[in-house]
């Protein structure tokens, strides 16, 4: 599918993001092995997350959609699964794959995890490696680095585990294996990664906890069902805050966003290229942070980022790049390696399509270097497959006079299948 864009510029209104992604796989995946039935009231209805539910009901798991954005799980306890009747396919979806693989490894059946073209290129080994540690059975290509993996658990041991690179998903798959596991698992991150799941098992009556980087987990006999309501997903957020940043006189408010500070680093970010970002209605549900969050564009310069931010904004980094190119003086993104392994080499895919905008940009192993506030153009861009990128160089298309084309952005049905349509509604023309 390829969309048509006609630059126009000022974006007002309200918005509401659809249903945080990292939350709703987490529901399910939780849910499926608590005991009873959990309700989940606004799941992200998309790609990566049916792909959760199409595997936890391919092991038995009872899962039902209600009304348009809610779904309930069944939940058959910590040993209720059953061994699957052919592969466990992930799609496009890391998160599946990576958090599914932790729960496997605590099962006493064989099975077979498998994904796309772009998810059978990204690296697995990371969570292989310290599952096998615990005593999981794991087989891969290329000796376990990538999909399809099959996992053969068993009696696991608890580990103690310093993350070598930040990420959620991992920790994440050794906390679920360690409710299988016998004695402590300990998980050591240098920098704090996006807590979710600690927060989820909390609630679910899982024993763990958190403490100067490090996380703990200890088996317990039961997870008891909850019910749980999934707020915005600050990464959609994202690209309406950055089209409204970068749009003359423009101002938004986005409701009902989740405000876990893992997740927080963009607001942080524009607040310093000198955006206003005011939070409002600040509460906690399911035991996360919710807010509104009122943007208004008032031009923006150019910064710096690196270190212990980038897991708090590294989904961001295709919205953050957009108003560096808009932005006055230079943004220079570092310690970002990550970016060339998520669903697409999202350095390379940013710099490519920067660059057809007229942007003058240089690019690192680990980063870029983003020379903004130059005339930009409108021209034919591509998502390389890649949601965040097609949702990113939508955003900056709107703010450039003439039509801009998207090509291959069927892709934002992986995490915002309404994208085109909410960023029309609340654009006006110039
Ligand atoms: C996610 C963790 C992050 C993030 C991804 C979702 C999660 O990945 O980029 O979109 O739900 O735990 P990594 O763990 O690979 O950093």
């Amino acid at each position: 599918m390829e969309v048509v864009i006609e630059g126009k510029r000022r974006i007002k209104g309200e918005v509401v993001p659809p249903p945080d992604k990292s939350i709703s796989h987490r529901s399910v995946m939780i849910g499926a092995i608590a005991e009873g039935t959990t309700e989940v009231e606004r799941f992200l209805f998309a790609d990566d997350c049916l792909r959760t539910v199409d595997c936890f009901r391919k092991m038995g798991i009872e899962i039902e959609f209600k009304g348009h954005d809610s779904v309930t799980v069944k939940g058959k306890g910590l040993r209720g699964l059953r061994k699957p009747e052919g592969e466990l396919y992930a799609g496009n979806s890391g998160t599946t794959m990576r958090l599914l693989a932790g729960i496997l490894a605590g099962q006493d059946f064989e099975a077979v995890v498998s994904g796309d073209e772009s998810l059978s290129k990204r690296p697995m080994g990371r969570v292989v490696e310290p599952l096998r540690l615990m005593g999981a059975r794991i087989e891969g290509r290329d000796g376990g680095r990538f999909a399809p993996l099959t996992i053969r658990g068993g009696r696991l041991k608890g580990i103690h585990y310093e993350l070598p690179v930040a990420s959620a998903q991992v920790k994440s798959a050794l906390l679920l294996a360690g409710l299988y596991a016998e004695g402590e698992t300990v998980v050591v991150e240098r920098q704090k990664t996006r807590d979710h799941t600690e927060i989820m098992l909390k609630e679910f009556g899982g024993k763990i906890s958190s403490n100067d980087g490090l996380v703990r987990v200890t088996p317990v006999e039961k997870l008891f069902a909850r019910k749980v309501v999934v707020p915005g997903d600050i990464s959609s957020a994202a690209f309406f805050m950055v089209a409204a940043a970068i749009g003359e006189n423009s101002e938004l408010l986005i409701k009902d966003v989740g405000l876990n500070p893992t997740r927080t680093g963009i607001i942080d970010v524009l607040r310093e290229m000198g955006c206003t970002v005011e939070i409002q209605n600040e509460k906690t549900i399911s035991g996360e942070k919710v807010g509104d969050v009122l943007v208004r564009g008032n031009g923006l310069c150019g910064v710096v980022i690196d270190g212990k931010i980038m897991p708090r904004l590294i989904d961001e980094i295709p919205a953050i790049a957009v108003a560096a190119a808009f932005a006055q003086g230079e943004t220079v993104i570092k310690d970002a390696g990550e970016l060339r392994v998520k669903e697409s080499d999202r350095i390379k895919s940013i710099v490519w399509n920067l660059k057809k905008l007229g942007t003058e940009v240089e690019e690192f192993e680990d980063g870029l270097l983003i020379r903004g506030g130059r005339k930009l153009r409108p021209s034919d861009m591509e998502s390389f497959g890649d949601h965040r990128i097609a949702m990113a160089m939508a955003v900056a298309a709107m703010s450039i006079p003439g039509q801009s084309r998207i090509k291959n952005a069927e892709c934002v049905d992986i995490s915002f299948p309404s994208f085109f349509e909410t960023l029309n509604r609340i654009s006006e023309p110039f």
